[in-house]
């Protein structure tokens, strides 16, 4: 039956009927928060490209902590960003056991039990040329297996310091598998793997090189990240990284694919997480500043298009943002 005796416009004409029938909800329960921390002390250091963002020292990365868990937000995604001087052709401050991501680890867990400790696993912010992966002294060329090894110990020194989750997104292929094959071989088999499963070469990921000082210092990220033109190699990703056990994977970015999110969604029924990039992130910071968009009513919709899409976890600096406009009503 058609118009007239079906009308669509009946069930948009209250709040309460509109609340009913509303197919999307967004929640706290579904939001990590990314959260940066360096070396120092006192440091609080605002990321310029990120309005509302911080850098964090261990003393004041507890305030932070607090403020997370206080706004009810149930994760964080740790990212390092060492000093300058401690990068190396092999990112060893990646894997030192005490090293930023590790000590803020066992930090937060100490204080916070309950709250969801995941980490980024990659060694772009670590290695002096600000690549995911080995570099070839020859060719430049990124090393695939040479990578996979000092990946996995990275994962493995995050998850001995007890992260609960570990997320590698550095786009080697296999990484995934030696991360899982290494945890589970020291007894961590019990930690789950967020792979950065369908992960694009993207202009999105600009403000956040800024964040962590982890811009390529030669070359681009294409001879490992995705093209962006491409989606059935999205789905080629994600079945390898299933296959070699990932718990969780991950599209990014967000909302330039939507797509994909909703892909994967119907092609593996497994949980997916999307990341709001930092790109998206400032995009509507900077017009919210300037008075151009109503900053609520965008990151509510954008985050509700990411859910409604398929994503299970969005990873959004919005977060605590979203906490308290959820509690307002
Ligand atoms: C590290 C990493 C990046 C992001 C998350 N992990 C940057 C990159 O791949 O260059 C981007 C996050 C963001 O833009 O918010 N490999």
């Amino acid at each position: 039956m058609g118009f007239p005796q079906t009308r669509l416009r009946r069930l948009r004409n209250s709040a309460a009927i509109r609340r009913m029938i509303r197919e999307t909800r967004l929640d706290l329960d579904n939001l990590m928060y990314p959260v940066f921390v360096t070396g120092g002390t006192g440091v609080r250091q605002p990321v310029e490209t990120m309005p509302g963002v911080y850098r964090f020292s261990a003393d004041t990365l507890g305030a932070e902590i607090e403020e997370v868990v206080s706004l009810g937000i149930p994760g964080v995604i740790l990212f390092g960003v060492p000093d300058p001087a401690h990068k190396d052709e092999k990112a060893s401050a990646a894997y030192a056991d005490d090293g930023i991501v590790q000590s803020a680890v066992r930090q937060i867990k100490a204080g916070h039990k309950d709250l969801l400790v995941a980490t980024d696993v990659c060694l772009c912010g670590y290695t002096s040329h600000g690549h995911c992966g080995m570099v070839c002294p020859t060719t430049g060329n990124i090393l695939n297996d040479p990578s996979l090894s000092l990946l996995a110990r990275t994962g493995l020194s995050h998850a001995r310091a007890g992260a609960d989750m570990v997320a590698p997104s550095d786009m080697m292929d296999g990484r995934v598998r030696a991360i899982r094959e290494l945890l589970d071989r020291e007894g961590l088999d019990d930690v789950p793997i967020m792979s950065y499963a369908a992960k694009y070469a993207s202009a999105f990921y600009g403000p956040f090189r800024e964040a962590a000082d982890s811009a390529p210092q030669f070359g681009d990220r294409r001879s490992y990240q995705m093209d962006p033109a491409n989606s059935d190699e999205a789905v080629r990703e994600v079945a390898q990284d299933i296959e070699e056990g990932a718990d969780i994977v991950m599209v990014k970015p967000a909302l330039s694919y939507l797509d994909i999110i909703r892909r994967i969604k119907d092609e593996f029924r497994m949980p997916v997480a999307a990341y709001n990039v930092s790109g998206e992130y400032a995009m509507v910071r900077a017009a919210a500043q300037r008075g151009w968009v109503d900053e609520r009513g965008l990151v509510l919709e954008m985050l509700t298009s990411i859910r409604r899409a398929g994503a299970d976890i969005i990873l959004t600096y919005f977060a605590k943002d979203m906490a308290r406009w959820l509690r307002e009503g």
